[in-house]
């Protein structure tokens, strides 16, 4: 099983010709409502993909904690351990410009509830693959990480956004997941992202892989460190290409595929996840994966 912990939001997608400016307002003529959310994105993504995925999280009392729940019950998730809280259900509001750049403002309501004892200690085994972002507080996050190291999980941590989390926390994942401008911060300092790569999956021992946008990504592992291009498509909309991303490589993994093989995948799915407006698109199907896996050469190792 995958279990995924973490967020669940109501997306507001905003398009505007341009991002507005710091002290500038810019118009629009109206939102377009989708379900999302780091970890609900990701979890949805898994499940359409083939994986048998369970979420955690928390979503309020309100209309929208049902509408991006029902998003997850229609690919069959397993809702058993989603925490239906007094507060407000998770808010992002999504603004994107005609070029495809964005930028998101997350109003976390109920996420900021979700505890790691939502999660039994049955749920925890040498089967399940933990799928972790950082958009729930950190102090669960680390809890649940060290209770799965306990019981033999394998733990993937998206390492986004960015947050400061105990460095023995990270020790204990088995694979690492951010983007260029994540491992700045994880760093501490600029450096180049190979040397991101490597430096993380040394320091952590784990496999490590830094996405790189149209430039595809990075992995690191104990054998070397491998390359692999983006998918080349037209873009519509980036918002959620990351936690697709992250949700088919553990769909890949869950499904008995290596790392490069997962990485393939993972870098078709979330390319063909940009030609879909929303966080959750449902035209990402495994058919639709495996029909462009001739598209892309595979991962080359290059260190
Ligand atoms: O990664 C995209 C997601 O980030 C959006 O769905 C939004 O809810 C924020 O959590």
């Amino acid at each position: 099983m995958i279990l995924v912990f973490g967020s669940i939001n109501a997306d507001f997608f905003l398009s505007v010709k341009s991002l507005p400016r710091p002290g500038e307002t810019v118009l629009c003529p109206s939102y377009t409502f989708y379900p999302g959310g780091k970890g609900a994105n990701q979890a949805v993504a898994a499940a359409r993909l083939g994986a048998e995925v369970m979420f955690a999280g928390s979503v309020g009392k309100d209309p929208y904690g049902v509408q991006v729940l029902k998003s997850l019950r229609d690919v069959g998730i397993n809702l058993n351990r989603v925490n239906s809280k007094g507060t407000s259900t998770g808010t992002a509001f999504v603004v994107v410009e005609e070029d495809g750049e964005n930028q998101i403002v997350v109003a976390s309501g109920a996420n900021l509830e979700t505890c790691s004892n939502q999660i039994k200690d049955s749920d925890l085994s040498l089967c399940t693959y933990i799928v972790l972002q950082l958009e729930v507080p950190v102090k669960e996050i680390e809890d649940i990480i060290f209770r799965a190291k306990a019981a033999g999980c394998k733990i993937i941590l998206n390492y986004a956004p960015a947050n400061v989390i105990q460095p023995t926390a990270i020790e204990c994942c088995d694979y690492l997941i951010m983007n260029e401008i994540e491992a700045n911060s994880l760093f501490g300092q600029k450096k180049g992202v190979e040397e991101y790569a490597i430096k993380f999956s040394e320091r952590f021992d784990a496999e490590c892989i830094i996405t790189l946008g149209p430039k595809g990504s990075l992995l690191a592992t104990r054998e070397g460190l491998y390359k692999i291009d983006a998918l080349k498509i037209e873009a519509i909309d980036t918002v959620g290409a990351g936690d697709m991303f992250v949700g088919a490589f553990s769909a890949g993994l869950f499904k008995g595929e290596c790392s490069t093989n997962s990485l393939k995948r993972a870098t078709i799915a979330s390319g063909l996840a940009c030609k879909f407006e929303g966080a959750q698109p449902s035209s990402v199907t495994p058919q639709l994966v495996e029909s462009q896996l001739h598209r892309l050469p595979s991962p080359r190792k290059i260190v």
